[in-house]
């Protein structure tokens, strides 16, 4: 039998497990878009480490949007060396262009703008010519003409019987160049100045550091609205772990669960993965269990292939600072892999704010997560012990 379990990024899990909360609260917003014809009262901005499961999120919510509130959904990800803005009005002609509209004064101009950012549409007499985005500098030009897209694509979508407006969802949103998130974001903050307000919503992903790349581009943080996604409790985990396999009527020898548990530690991914090695070490077939002794196996083999990727990568790319910062979290940290600042600075010799900056570089690298005041965690299980082999290694040499 194939296995139902789906690691990777962005993969759709078998089983959506802990997300209730967060789609009920999210799917209540956009349902007042879709009723009242008017703007979400913010942007909500999901954020949380590599791997918790933040485009899963926005992918579910994408769905459930347009299934239950009919608001369009339009889907990008931003990244750090392409034209986002180009890339974000492209997504747009993309989902909205192919749309019959009987507003043809909207869609007209639409197009238009779409062609001042120099995006190829075909519209029969349309001369444009597109010097404004020939110069970068001026960002008021593509910020007008982004404003414009997003307020026709709105108002052609609501126009529609089978539609209520426009959903824009923006996957890693701190990736995209600050001279990007500067014309986006204002964009978007300009449409909430109109009267009445477009039907429009908008919901982004982002790591943990958003918050500030956000507050950085622009005064819009007062309009947006964080949330975060993270790691799963013990339930959620469980139900994560079993729902797929008891799908298909194979179980899990008890022994076999605790140890997923304890090591993928509520880690979306993790699970996922260590799911996904044990089922094909043990390739069950119906009404069998899986054996303890598979997991064993299972979980050595994702931790090499951790170290071997995604750990090293992770320590490789750190400055000697932040690895004695590491160094000293991995030694610190609990059994759950939490560990205080109060121990940190004692081991380091060292006070909190001399720490800070390295702390916020490791946070914003994605490596380390605050969990509470005063203490911190590695966002990924496992990374500590890696961390404590290699020291101990080096040490030894
Ligand atoms: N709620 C969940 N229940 C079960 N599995 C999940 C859940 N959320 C995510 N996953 C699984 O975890 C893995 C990582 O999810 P995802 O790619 O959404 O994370 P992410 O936060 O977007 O990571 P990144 O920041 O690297 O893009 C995928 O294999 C996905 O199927
Ligand atoms: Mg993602």
């Amino acid at each position: 039998m194939d296995s139902p379990y789906r690691p990777g990024f962005g993969t759709r899990p078998p089983f959506l497990a802990g997300r209730e909360d967060l789609l009920n609260r999210q799917l209540a917003i956009l349902s007042q878009v879709a009723n009242s014809g008017l703007a979400a009262p913010f942007v909500t901005i999901y954020v949380g480490p590599r791997g918790v499961g933040k485009t899963t999120l926005l992918r579910e919510i994408a769905r459930r949007a347009a299934d239950q509130t009919k608001l369009i959904p339009v889907w990008i990800g931003f990244d750090g060396h392409s034209d986002n803005v180009k890339g974000l009005a492209e997504a747009l002609a993309q989902t909205i262009t192919p749309l019959k509209s009987k507003a043809r004064s909207l869609a007209y101009n639409f197009k238009k703008q779409l062609a001042q950012l120099s995006v190829e549409v075909s519209v029969p007499g349309l001369k444009v010519n597109s010097q404004g985005a020939e110069q970068p500098k001026d960002t008021l030009i593509p910020r007008r003409a982004l404003t414009e897209i997003l307020r026709s694509a709105a108002a052609l979508t609501s126009k529609r019987k089978d539609s209520n407006g426009l959903l824009l969802v923006i996957d890693e949103l701190q990736a995209a160049p600050m001279a990007d998130l500067d014309i986006i974001l204002n964009a978007v903050a300009d449409l909430y100045r109109d009267d009445p307000e477009p039907p429009i919503a908008v919901v982004a992903a982002g790591l943990a550091n958003t918050a500030e790349t956000v507050a950085q581009a622009t005064s819009f943080s007062e309009r947006s609205d964080f949330q975060r996604v993270g790691r799963l409790g013990t339930d959620d985990s469980i139900q994560a772990l079993l729902e797929p396999s008891l799908a298909l009527g194979v179980m899990w020898e008890e022994p076999g669960v605790q140890k997923i548990l304890e090591r993928a530690n509520g880690f979306p991914y993790l699970i996922q993965s260590l799911a996904n090695e044990a089922w094909l070490l043990a390739n069950p077939s119906p009404g069998s269990a899986i054996a303890a002794k598979t997991v064993d196996l299972a979980v050595e083999k994702v931790t090499a292939t951790l170290e071997d990727g995604m750990f090293r990568s992770r320590y490789l790319s750190i400055s000697n600072g932040e690895k004695a910062l590491v160094e000293a979290i991995a030694q610190v940290s609990d059994s759950l892999g939490v560990a205080t600042t109060r121990e940190i600075t004692a081991l380091l010799k060292t006070t909190t704010p001399a720490l800070s900056r390295t702390r916020e570089s490791l946070i914003s690298k994605g490596l380390i997560e605050a969990v509470g005041t005063g203490k911190l965690r590695f966002t990924i299980p496992g990374f500590g012990e890696y961390v404590l082999e290699r020291t101990q290694f080096t040490d030894a040499e």
